[in-house]
């Protein structure tokens, strides 16, 4: 856990790199110098996700990372609080993974598509119309519809998963084009539904092909949660985390993200050498979470996430099975 001074300039040493100071001082310091002190008194960690702004991903946040390594990250949180700047199935995970703490989510109106694509009901009737074939689920769901499932994924660890089952047919929710996108990889047939990422489905292979042609040479890495014509005219697709990898390993001169716009900001902030081209698609529910609301949230201990136990024990064997894959 990050221990950090309350002294507006060890705080904004912290994301220099990122954030203007006369921004910071207008319109962030405040709060974040007392999201620190609240972290103290409550004995919380944050842990935000790599979609979350430059603010927040690098001035208070304790853990950073994709959904992998957040649920991973929540498991191993030793403090009381988790507070999780992200989405609502992320905050679902964390206190499946270590029900004994208290989670927090900033703003609950925080969901996501494709979580809300798909219910529980709507993966039995696809059981019953598919007897014995397993069902995968991708973490961007609710605890209900884990539930249901045999085993859970992540963008960063799906090919895995799926190959670890060693079966030829799966039926993969919600996200018709993750699944689309893995079954090219795997040659494992899937059976999916029609759920899709508001965000990443907005990008084109035009797009991509626009930015080659206006950047000679410039890298693209797209999220699987594009649709197959737009992921085959990447250099490579992965999770957010498998994109940070990538730049770290491969340092490339010019590099263009097909994914949601923090993303770029964060690691051009960590990576001024790259000349990061920024086609932006927002996420308007990774964009609820703010300063204020965390400090909001730490004040008030609002809002608590619960899951009925009956539905977080099954949840929890999903998330589980992956895990112990991963
Ligand atoms: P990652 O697991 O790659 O961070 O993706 C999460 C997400 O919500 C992508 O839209
Ligand atoms: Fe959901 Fe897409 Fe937003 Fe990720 S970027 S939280 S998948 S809507």
């Amino acid at each position: 856990m990050t221990d950090i001074a309350i002294r507006p300039d060890a705080l904004y040493d912290r994301v220099r790199h990122a954030v203007p100071r006369v921004e910071w001082d207008a319109s962030f310091a405040d709060d974040a110098e007392a999201i620190v002190q609240l972290k103290r008194e409550r004995n919380a960690v944050i842990l935000a996700h790599n979609y979350q702004t430059p603010e927040i991903f690098h001035g208070v946040a304790d853990v950073v990372g994709d959904s992998l390594a957040l649920a991973r990250e929540a498991q191993a949180v030793d403090a009381d609080v988790i507070v999780l700047a992200g989405v609502h199935f992320m905050a679902e995970t964390a206190k499946l993974l270590n029900p004994g703490k208290t989670v927090l989510i900033p703003d609950p109106e925080a969901g996501c598509s494709l979580a809300e694509s798909i219910t529980a009901a709507d993966v039995r009737a696809l059981k019953a119309a598919h007897p014995g074939v397993p069902v995968v689920t991708y973490v961007n769901t609710s605890a209900a519809v884990k539930a249901e499932s045999d085993v859970c994924c992540t963008s960063g660890n799906a090919v895995k998963v799926i190959e670890s089952l060693g079966v030829e047919r799966v039926i993969m929710i919600p996200d018709e084009y993750l699944a689309q996108n893995i079954a090219a990889q795997t040659g494992v047939e899937v059976i999916t539904w029609p759920g899709h990422c508001e965000v990443h489905e907005r990008f084109t292979p035009a797009d991509i092909r626009g930015i080659r042609d206006a950047n000679p040479g410039v890298v693209v890495l797209a999220h699987p949660e594009c649709p197959p014509e737009v992921v085959a005219e990447a250099d490579l697709a992965g999770s957010t985390a498998q994109m940070q990898a990538y730049v770290e390993q491969r340092a490339p001169r010019r590099l263009a993200l097909i994914t949601e716009c923090s993303m770029s900001d964060n690691l051009a902030a960590l990576h001024p050498q790259v000349e990061m081209i920024r086609p932006c698609a927002m996420c308007p529910h990774m964009k609820r979470s703010t300063l204020a609301k965390i400090r909001h949230s730490l004040e008030t201990m609002t809002t608590e996430v619960t899951i009925e136990p009956a539905v977080a024990d099954r949840a929890r064997a999903s998330v589980d099975a992956m895990l112990a894959l991963s």
